[in-house]
């Protein structure tokens, strides 16, 4: 079975957005592993208008070209990591309109959250985790909480790889990312194989 394959989404897409560098800094430090492959996907790409179809992409397809483009998108991981900003301690509304315009291709696929804020982004990753249990996404247990110093040293110029427990908590969440990811993309080939056979 090939390696899963995991998208890096970046929830934010505001002109000077921080989330840029949590999602360089996570992907480099996945290009270290050898049981994951990893490509950064972002929102700018797929604008898609607030969500105006007349019914969730769960039940029909939708009308809108750019929401195909993302579903198509989506359908090709097997694992997703998002960067979580937070905004009025909740996700971006970006972030959550992506989440509302794809369906089937977040079903039982792991997901992890790189969170940066006043709290390490955490409100908005702990809302991202209950949004993501509806769409049957797995979330995993361990996320990356970036604090606001860290932040404003990140934006004056420091790598985030130099804070060695920034690392070390992300390689957690990717060894739990990567399990899960695994297990998940082995369970769905085998409903496939059956789903086939019937
Ligand atoms: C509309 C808005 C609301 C915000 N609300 C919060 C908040 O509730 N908690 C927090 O920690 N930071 C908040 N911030 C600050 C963000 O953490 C900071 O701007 C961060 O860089 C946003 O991510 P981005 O740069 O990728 O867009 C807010 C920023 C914006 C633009």
């Amino acid at each position: 079975m090939a390696k899963p394959k995991i998208a890096i989404v970046i929830g934010s897409t505001r002109p000077g957005r921080f989330g840029d560098k949590p999602a360089a800094w996570i992907k480099a430090l996945g290009d270290k592993r050898s049981d994951l492959s990893f490509e950064v996907v972002d929102l700018r790409d797929y604008p898609m208008p607030l969500f105006d179809e007349e019914v969730s992409p769960a039940w029909a397809p939708s009308k809108n070209e750019v929401a195909r483009k993302w579903q198509d998108k989506i359908a090709e991981y097997d694992g997703f990591i998002f960067t979580a900003a937070e905004y009025n301690h909740a996700p971006t509304g970006v972030l959550k309109n992506a989440l509302d315009y794809a369906a089937a291709g977040w079903v039982n696929k792991p997901a992890a959250f790189v969170g940066y804020g006043g709290v390490g982004g955490a409100r908005a990753v702990e809302q991202l985790r209950l949004i993501a249990i509806e769409l049957q996404l797995a979330p995993v247990k361990t996320a990356v909480h970036i604090m606001w110093s860290v932040m404003m040293e990140a934006r004056d110029g420091k790598d985030l790889a130099e804070f060695g427990y920034l690392n070390d908590g992300a390689n957690g969440m990717l060894d739990q990312l990567a399990w899960l990811a695994n297990a998940l993309k082995a369970a769905r080939a085998a409903d496939e194989k059956e789903a086939k056979a019937a």
